[in-house]
C-alpha cells in the first residue's frame, strides 16, 4: 500500500468514529470557570459598601474604578494602583473605545484627530483575528510585521514608523501572544519605547490579555513596558490592556487599562463623558472573591495552570510523537497563554483544516491569524487546547497530525 493510501485509510478510521471535537476558540474550560464560582455569592445585602464606604448601588465612586479593585488588579498589568483604570467586561470593548477617541480627538499629545490622517497601525502576524477586524472596521490601514520569541520584529517596525507620520502605533500582545505564545524580550521592550517614530503621538497598544496566564508555578520575571518607558521618558506612549476574561468569567468580568498618570488624566476625562462610572458591583465582588482565594490572584492563576498544563503537554507530546522526525511542521511550545501555533512546511494549512472538519474537528479557520484572513504561505494553524477536556485534546491532536500527514502526502503526490 502506498503511503498516501495508508494515510487515507487511517483518516477514514477517524471519520468512522463520528467525532465532534472543537479546538477553534480560546475559551476557558468549565473546570476553569468553576474555580471562580464563589464570585457569584461574594456580595450580598450585608456587604454592599466597600472598605472606603462607597455604596456600590449608587453613582459616586469615580470613572477609574473602585480603589480596592485598582489595588488588586494593578498586579496583573504590573503597574501602580494609580496607573490603572478598571472598566466593565471585555478589554476589546475598552480598546475599541480608546481607538475611537483617538480617531475623533487624538491621543494625549496629538495635535489633530487621527481620523483625518489616513491612520495606519502596525500589527503582528500571525496574530489575533479580532485585533485585525476591530482596527480595520474603525478605518485603520494595517501594516503587518512578524513576531518571534523576542516579540514584534523591531527592524520592520522601525522601518515602517520612522519616516511615516501616519503610522500611529503598534497593536500587539506582549505576553504569550495569540497564537504564537511568544513574549516580548527586554531588548525589544527597550527598542519599542525608545525608537524615534515619525508620528509624535505614536502609541504602543499592548494587549496584555495573557499577562498572568503562566503554565509554570513560579511567575517569571517579564519586561515591564511602562517602567521601561519611564526610563526613556516615553511613558505616555504606552497603553496596556487586559481583562479578567480568562481569570474569572469570560463574559462577566472586568477590563483593565494601565497607563502613565498623564494618560490616566487624559483618558479618564474622555471616558467620563461617556459614563459616570463602571459597574462597581462587579468590581467589588471580584475584590472580595480574590481576597478570600488562597494566595489571591497568584493562587487562582496557579490553579488555572494545573488544569491547563496537562492539555498543553498533551499537544506537545502528540506533535512530537507523531511528527517529530518527519519535517512536515514546526510548532511553538509556549510557557503560558492559550494557544499553540503550528506551521506546516508545505502550503497545506487550508487542506488540514478542511480534512479535520470533515472528520468532526473544528479548528480556527485558515488565514484567521492574518489581516484580511489571508495567510500568504497557507501554513499557519492555531491550536486552542484550553476548552476541551484532556481526553478530547488527545483525540483532536491525533486527528490533527493525521490530517497534516495526509494533506502533505496529497500535496507531494500532486506536485511530484
Ligand atoms: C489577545 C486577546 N485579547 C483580547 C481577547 C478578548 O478579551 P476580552 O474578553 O477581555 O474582550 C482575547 C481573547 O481571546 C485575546 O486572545
Amino acid at each position: 500500500m502506498s503511503n498516501l493510501a495508508a494515510l487515507l485509510e487511517q483518516y477514514e478510521q477517524f471519520k468512522l468514529q463520528g467525532l465532534s471535537l472543537n479546538m477553534e476558540r480560546g475559551q476557558p474550560a468549565d473546570a476553569n470557570f468553576d474555580l471562580s464560582l464563589p464570585i457569584l455569592s461574594s456580595v450580598d445585602d450585608s456587604n454592599y459598601r466597600t472598605d472606603n464606604n462607597v455604596d456600590i448601588r449608587n453613582y459616586p465612586g469615580g470613572v477609574l474604578g473602585l480603589r480596592e479593585a485598582r489595588q488588586v488588579f494593578c498586579e496583573q498589568l504590573r503597574v501602580g494602583p494609580d496607573e490603572i483604570i478598571i472598566g466593565n467586561n471585555s478589554s476589546l470593548d475598552f480598546m475599541a473605545r480608546i481607538f475611537s477617541w483617538a480617531l475623533i480627538r487624538g491621543v494625549l499629545g496629538s495635535d489633530a484627530p487621527w481620523a483625518g490622517q489616513s491612520p495606519k497601525l502596525i500589527v503582528t502576524a500571525p496574530g489575533y483575528d479580532r485585533h485585525f477586524t476591530l482596527a480595520k472596521a474603525l478605518g485603520f490601514e494595517l501594516l503587518t510585521v512578524g513576531i518571534d520569541h523576542h516579540g514584534p520584529d523591531m527592524d520592520a517596525v522601525e522601518k515602517l514608523a520612522a519616516n511615516d507620520a501616519s503610522v500611529k502605533g503598534i497593536y500587539f500582545v506582549p505576553t504569550y501572544s495569540n497564537p504564537t505564545g511568544d513574549s516580548l524580550s527586554q531588548e525589544t521592550a527597550e527598542r519599542l519605547v525608545s525608537f524615534k517614530a515619525a508620528a509624535a503621538d505614536f502609541t504602543i497598544f499592548a494587549d496584555d490579555a495573557y499577562a498572568v496566564h503562566h503554565l509554570q508555578n513560579e511567575w517569571p520575571e517579564l519586561p515591564n513596558l511602562l517602567e521601561t518607558a519611564k526610563k526613556h521618558g516615553t511613558q505616555d506612549r504606552v497603553l496596556l490592556f487586559g481583562s479578567t476574561s480568562k481569570v474569572t468569567f469570560a463574559s462577566g468580568g472586568l477590563a483593565l487599562a494601565g497607563m502613565s498618570l498623564a494618560n490616566i488624566d487624559y483618558w479618564s476625562a474622555a471616558l467620563n463623558t461617556q459614563t459616570i462610572g463602571p459597574n462597581k458591583a462587579e468590581q467589588w465582588r471580584h475584590v472580595l472573591f480574590l481576597r478570600e482565594y488562597p494566595d489571591g490572584l497568584k493562587g487562582l492563576m496557579r490553579d488555572h495552570a494545573k488544569i491547563l498544563k496537562p492539555k498543553f503537554d498533551c499537544v506537545q507530546q502528540v506533535l512530537n510523537d507523531d511528527l517529530g522526525n518527519l519535517n512536515l511542521a514546526t510548532w511553538t511550545n509556549p510557557q503560558g497563554g492559550y494557544f499553540v501555533s503550528l506551521d506546516t512546511r508545505l502550503p497545506v494549512a487550508d487542506r488540514v483544516v478542511e480534512l479535520a472538519k470533515e472528520a468532526g474537528l473544528a479548528l480556527t479557520p485558515t488565514g484567521a491569524t492574518y489581516p484580511d484572513g489571508v495567510d500568504p504561505n497557507n501554513c499557519n494553524i492555531r491550536l486552542a487546547p484550553t476548552r476541551p477536556p484532556l481526553e478530547e485534546v488527545q483525540q483532536a491532536m491525533a486527528l490533527v497530525t493525521c490530517c497534516i500527514k495526509l494533506a502533505s502526502a496529497e500535496y507531494k503526490e500532486k506536485h511530484s
